[in-house]
């Protein structure tokens, strides 16, 4: 049988990233983060476009390259079509298009959600796939969902945030505490000397299986604004305290949720997805979940839990073995469900 090359092509919000892959094995994944944002505390949607446009070019170039294949090689383009920033979106979806009408072959859109869930379908020497159906908790700097899983395309949302996205929530109490953007990275690298119950944060009394994380917030910035009149050295004095604590209440928010959904849905399998699944707490949180309640746990590698396009090219390998090929008139959607 003739190897299958993709090409997987992400551009949705601040990372340009592409992707080769043969099969479902990953042989390039090539991502160019976009520092200047981190001077102003978030993504700029301007500022993004326009780094992805000189971006791409040398992104893609390079991922064929490290693939060790040529462009005549490629067997289909995938592309991030949605959800994101409309701005950023455009640069990836026209030159997907482009790229895939220079060379004759088939162009495959993909939502960045679904991406990021089926990035755990990557073969990767040692890692178990989950077997269907499955709940993922996907978390990102854009969403919060918990997600039945019954194939790979037969998705089902049980629960997702009513306000701001778990990734928001890190990054919004890292700004509050001055560090830069994106701060989930910082505050789980501080958490790793602090104590995690030398502050409580009241946790969100939200339904079901949805998420609430603006009162978190909210309930952090008054709880430091009122320490800092008390002792204006607060945050540097308690700042691993602080983030431990921080960090604790957020996952414990998310592993209440996820016994929830074992509840009643009767699914053991567990799997993570998304930038906030890099988070050292979440992961072992999950993997002490196998031996005390039986759940059998997919934590994905680093590099396909923030943005990447190796789980776009994966997405584009499933689509494509199934002939889901899109027509060049498909257009970028900033909204896109899962
Ligand atoms: O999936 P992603 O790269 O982009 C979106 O689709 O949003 O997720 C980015 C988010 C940011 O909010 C970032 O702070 C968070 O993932 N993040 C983390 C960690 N690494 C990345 N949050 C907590 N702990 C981490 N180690
Ligand atoms: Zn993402």
């Amino acid at each position: 049988k003739k190897p299958v090359y993709i090409l997987g092509i992400e551009s949705s919000c601040d990372d340009t990233s592409a992707s080769v892959i043969c099969n479902n094995k990953v042989q390039s994944n090539v991502v160019a983060n976009q520092v200047i944002h981190s001077k102003y505390g978030g993504v700029v949607p301007e500022l993004a476009s326009r780094a992805h446009q000189q971006n791409i070019v040398p992104v893609v170039q390079q991922a064929i390259e490290q693939a060790g294949i040529t462009k005549e090689n490629l067997s289909a383009i995938a592309f991030t079509r949605g959800p994101g920033l409309m701005g950023s979106l455009l640069v990836g979806t026209s030159f997907a298009k482009s790229l895939a009408l220079g060379l004759q072959i088939p162009l495959i859109d993909v939502n960045h959600m679904q991406a990021h869930i089926l990035s755990h379908f990557i073969e990767d020497d040692g890692k178990k796939m989950p077997p269907f159906p499955f709940i993922c908790l996907t978390i990102s700097g854009g969403h919060t969902q918990i997600v039945k899983v019954t194939n790979h395309f037969e998705m089902e949302v049980l629960g997702e945030t009513i306000d701001d996205a778990v990734g928001e929530a890190f990054d919004k109490s890292a700004k509050i505490l001055g560090l830069k953007y994106p701060g989930g990275p910082l505050i789980d690298k501080h958490a790793k000397l602090g104590n995690p119950k030398a502050f409580q944060f009241t946790k969100p009394k939200v339904g079901d299986l949805d998420f609430s994380f603006s009162g978190l917030k909210t309930g952090i910035l008054y709880f430091i604004q009122k320490q800092v009149r008390i002792n204006p050295n607060f945050i540097e004095e308690n700042l691993n305290d602080i983030c431990a604590s921080i960090q604790y209440t957020i996952v414990e928010i998310l592993m209440d949720k996820l016994k929830n959904a074992v509840k009643q849905t009767g699914i053991k399998h567990i799997a993570i997805a998304g930038g906030v699944s890099a988070n050292s707490e979440i992961r072992a949180r999950l993997q002490l979940a196998e031996k005390h309640f039986g759940w059998t746990t997919y934590i994905p590698k680093f590099e396909y839990t923030t943005d990447n396009a190796a789980m776009i090219a994966i997405t584009g390998y499933l689509k494509y073995l199934n002939n889901d090929y899109s027509d060049v008139s498909v257009t970028a959607k900033a909204r896109l469900k899962v």
